[in-house]
């Protein structure tokens, strides 16, 4: 299955992404963690994001699409794959439909923005992994240190409260209209962002049945 999370920022896909792809087999392709990864590493994709990524804005089209057309490639997406934060532009979503790439299921996590700007807040993140985690409603087992791979939780520089505003911004303008867009091509399913972690990953699945 080819699918796609849709949300605001702090809406949960990645946690969702998470879940899923263990549950669904398939992997999880993170614009988001694969551009940390880039700044973090130095790269010359990642030096042209950083400014970008850090002040809430978005990655030039062009720049996001090369690296998800690459990794869509590889073979361990034959069989399927979880997109998170991918398309986020009408342009984006363009460029997939270009790529010969059919999209099975495209799922909206709807979250308000102010329960968004409390779950950014509060989020810690593994800059090594890609996990996330959260002060109050997902700790790690030991508190600053990531339950996966161990390195040292952080709170990214994108998640500061005047950030978050901006990139609340930003999806509104620009990410939002994708819904319709998939919802004219008879492919979205929303789920409600605000049960608890779990609930939303079993409701995603019983929709995905469907
Ligand atoms: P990216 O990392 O994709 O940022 P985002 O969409 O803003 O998503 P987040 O990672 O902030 O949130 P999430 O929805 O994954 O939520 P999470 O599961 O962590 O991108 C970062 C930047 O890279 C962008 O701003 C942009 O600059 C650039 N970029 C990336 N893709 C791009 C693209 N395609 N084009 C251009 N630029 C691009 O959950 C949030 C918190 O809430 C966590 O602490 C979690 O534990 C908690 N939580 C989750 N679910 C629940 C729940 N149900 N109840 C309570 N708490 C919950």
């Amino acid at each position: 299955m080819n699918l796609i999370l849709l949300g605001a920022p702090g809406a949960g896909k990645g946690t969702q992404a998470e879940i899923l792809c263990e549950r669904l087999n398939i992997p999880t392709i993170s614009t988001g963690n694969m551009i940390r990864e880039a700044m973090k590493s130095g790269t010359e994709m990642g030096l042209k994001a950083k400014e970008y990524a850090e002040n809430g804005k978005l990655v030039p089209d062009e720049v996001v699409i090369g690296i998800v057309d690459e990794r869509l490639r590889q073979d361990d997406c034959k069989n399927g794959f979880i997109l998170d934060g991918f398309p986020r532009t009408i342009p984006q979503a363009e460029a997939l439909d270009r790529m010969g790439i059919t999209i099975d299921r495209v799922v909206d996590i709807n979250v308000p923005d102010e329960v968004i700007t409390r779950r950014v807040s509060g989020r810690r993140a593994c800059l090594d992994c890609g996990s996330t985690y959260h002060i109050e409603t997902k700790k790690p087992n030991v508190e600053g240190i990531c339950d996966r791979c161990g390195s040292t939780l952080v709170q990214r520089k994108d998640d500061l409260p005047e950030t978050v505003l901006e990139r609340l911004h930003v999806y509104h303008a620009q990410t939002e209209p994708l819904r319709d867009y998939y919802a004219a091509a008879g492919k979205l399913l929303v789920v409600d962002g605000q049960q608890g972690i779990q609930e939303i990953a079993e409701q995603t699945l019983e929709l995905l049945k469907g």
